[in-house]
């Protein structure tokens, strides 16, 4: 069985395969044909631990428009609550003759955990700190279409690298592709390990986006972190925050990107989200042809 568990498991072939796919899927998309009955024969369970909006609406909207079947499963709503373990609750939902199973989870490695005990295709949508691969996919898919290619373009992903998922598997993504990576963040918020990826750290914003093509703006993760990691909300903006103003500051015109959900005014002012400069909602838009083109592989080498 095939699974999609990390951008790690992946070469620069499988990436390139990815968006040719991907490509073709948002022709089709384009061309306003909502539905294509690639998957008519697969049933597909999109089971979600943790919240999401983007990349559980979008799983789901790529499944459907190849025809897949589809099931949604929420861990809030369901006996996960009554103690029910995750081995037991996919085998029993697999029991119901699912093929594939798109999973979050707050755990790092729950999906690598579940594909050595299940027979089914397991498609990670964010496991913990560990990996967010299709995020990757989709943020590296539309620094392509936005800047003609990846390889030899400066990324600066900006923010609370210690906690992000989208950060690791985008340095992964990235460096596969011949990107050259920094890290920008507080100190407190940047793992020491990160420079063994041949990523450089930066903790001067300024700096860093003098530097960048592109940058990748991402949330504070409150809700995986205790208070020691960094004094305040406050001084992260005025440290990490980017605004119109410091944009306006640099000689050249840098994409800024970001995963979702935003805390404006946080990480990034309104303005800079809703500017020209911004591809946040692309990002998005992408999404759903780069997912179709992973669930359409995967789905090939189950039939
Ligand atoms: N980018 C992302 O994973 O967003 P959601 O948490 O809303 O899915």
């Amino acid at each position: 069985v095939n699974h999609l568990l990390g951008i790690k498991y992946l070469n620069k072939k499988d990436i390139q395969l990815i968006f040719e796919t991907a490509d073709h899927f948002k022709e089709v998309i384009n061309r306003s044909i909502k539905k294509v009955p690639t998957l008519r024969d697969i049933t597909i369970a999109n089971i979600f631990f943790e919240n999401s909006t983007r990349t559980r609406l979008s799983f789901e909207l790529a499944e459907k428009r190849l025809s897949a079947d589809v099931v949604n499963f929420s861990a809030a709503q369901s006996s996960v609550k009554k103690g029910e373990t995750l081995i037991d609750t996919v085998n029993n939902i697999l029991s119901m003759k699912v093929d594939m199973v798109v999973m979050r989870h707050p755990n790092p490695g729950a999906g690598i955990f579940l594909s050595k005990h299940v027979k089914a295709s397991i498609v990670n949508a964010g496991d913990g700190a560990h990996e967010h691969p299709t995020q990757a996919l989709l943020d590296s898919f539309s620094i392509r279409e936005k800047l003609g290619e990846v390889g030899g373009k400066n990324i600066v992903i900006v923010g609370d690298i210690l906690h992000s998922r989208v950060a690791l598997s985008n340095i992964f993504a990235l460096k596969l592709q011949g990107a050259n990576v920094k890290v920008c963040g507080p100190k407190t918020l940047i793992p020491k390990y990160i420079t063994s990826l041949g990523v450089e750290v930066e903790t001067d914003l300024r700096k860093a986006l003098e530097w960048c093509d592109v940058a990748n703006m991402l949330r504070v993760q409150n809700e995986r972190m205790d208070i020691s990691y960094f004094p305040s909300t406050r001084e992260y903006t005025q440290q990490f925050g980017v605004n119109k103003q410091l944009l306006d500051s640099l000689d050249k015109q840098i994409v800024i990107m970001h995963p979702g959900p935003i805390n404006r005014g946080v990480e990034i002012t309104s303005d800079v989200a809703d500017s020209d400069q911004s591809i946040i909602l692309h990002q998005v838009e992408n999404g759903v042809a780069i997912r179709m083109a992973v669930l359409y592989l995967l789905a090939s080498k189950i039939k």
